[in-house]
């Protein structure tokens, strides 16, 4: 018998590793997806995972196709979830749990397994993937099944098996980063009338420590997908990349919330998403350019539909497929420049201009126009409220 793991070198799937071995009576190939987390959890991870048991390491890049496959569809959607997480973590599960079922193809494996726990988000959206592109594979998730429940005790657990391991039982804060985001959960946050203590935050500048000057970063956009930042063409990857280093200079991308999980719970989360939360800005003002007043109105229908369908793990889904259809053909349409300036926590829009623009300075101007006649505006009001002048009129016999 042979399951693929989810491994990240934590603590967590460490101990993984040897409990599926002697509850399973298997071998443990290890998988582990470079979604663009840094290096510092990458490193020595295949050693490591061999130290542990695994009888082989797979590390696979996936940055790329992250940001190209996952983030810019979403990108299109405008969603965001309860009006304000920026999907960080959402988005990253299909692309792992994907990878991890080709692994798993390629080596002949019978399982699966992850290291989420048995009360969050993340075990639906590896699950929800695996059921959709492998309703075949057996699923193991050790946490919802052993009785171990604190850092101590996994600690124990591989002592006991002398396998080595560099985690401290102490770590305050449980954290998911890659690419677009890292996320921060536990600790002090558990209570939401803490005020998150400064060594949360990780990724960006105190917003309060700033520079005093503000710095300007130029966005270009061809059909929907982000081409050039200050006028460098660059991937997608890199371009998240270099508008991360800009926008987290100056403290932008800070987020501090209570939400709704999927389970049913709420959790308190700080989110640190400085270039996307440029990008999203960068690409719904463009929007606003070149998407007349009914199209905008249903993309942010959409958005709030696709909020919850990535929230919720459920990408490889017909509903979702639709979802990014209806965006993409609004996408074809976002291209164009955008000016976002930066100061202190602060993301604000001052430039725009698109060939596809709607936008027409004769059409806005106050001075003599002869493109809007004001006079058919009267006709126009009088049939618009007719339903609520015949309702008023009848009120007043
Ligand atoms: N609450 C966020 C979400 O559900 C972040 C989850 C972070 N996951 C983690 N394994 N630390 O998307
Ligand atoms: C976990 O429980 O494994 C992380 C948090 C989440 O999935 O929401």
């Amino acid at each position: 018998k042979k399951v693929v793991l989810a491994y990240s070198g934590g603590l967590d799937t460490s101990a993984i590793i040897p409990w599926l071995k002697e509850n399973y009576d298997c071998e443990v190939v290890a998988f582990a997806a470079d979604v663009g987390q840094g290096d510092e959890e990458l490193q020595g991870l295949h050693d490591k995972a061999i130290a542990s048991g695994a009888s082989e390491c797979h590390i696979v890049d996936l940055k790329e196709e992250f940001v190209s496959e996952y983030i810019y569809p979403t990108i299109t959607t405008g969603a965001v979830y309860e009006g304000e997480y920026l999907l960080g973590t959402s988005m990253a599960r299909p692309v792992i749990a994907k990878a991890q079922v080709a692994i798993a193809r390629k080596v002949g494996a019978d399982a699966l397994s992850h290291g989420c726990t048995g009360k969050g988000n993340d075990q639906v959206r590896f699950e929800s993937t695996f059921a959709a592109l492998a309703p075949d594979l057996q699923v193991v998730a050790p946490w919802r099944e052993w009785d171990m429940v604190s850092r101590e005790d996994l600690l124990a657990y591989l002592a006991e098996r002398n396998i080595p391991t560099s985690a401290s039982a102490t770590k305050i804060y449980s954290r998911d980063a890659n690419a677009w985001h890292i996320s921060h959960e536990g600790g002090e946050l558990e209570d939401p009338w803490q005020e998150p203590s400064k060594q949360v935050w990780t990724l960006t500048v105190d917003p309060e420590e700033a520079p005093d000057k503000a710095e300007r970063v130029t966005l270009s956009f061809n059909e929907g997908k982000l081409t050039h930042v200050n006028d460098e063409a660059l991937s997608p990857y890199n371009a998240l990349v270099k508008l991360n280093t800009i926008a987290a200079a100056h403290g932008v991308g800070r987020i501090d919330i209570v939400e709704n999980r999927l389970v049913g719970m709420k959790s308190r989360g700080c989110y640190e998403t400085p270039g996307g939360t440029v990008m999203l800005k960068a690409y719904k003002a463009l929007e606003t350019m070149v998407l007349d007043k009914a199209a905008l109105k249903y993309r942010e229908q959409l958005a709030l539909e696709f909020s919850h369908v990535m929230y919720d793990g459920r990408w490889f889904t017909a509903l979702s497929e639709s979802l990014l259809a209806g965006a993409a053909t609004f996408a074809k349409k976002v291209t164009g420049d955008i000016v976002v300036k930066l100061y202190k926590g602060q993301a604000t829009v001052t430039q725009r201009r698109s060939p596809n623009s709607l936008y027409s300075e004769d059409f806005a101007t106050f001075g003599a126009d002869d493109v809007y006649d004001q006079k058919h505006a009267e006709g126009f009001i009088r049939l618009f409220s007719l339903s609520s002048r015949i309702e008023a009129l009848k009120k007043q016999q």
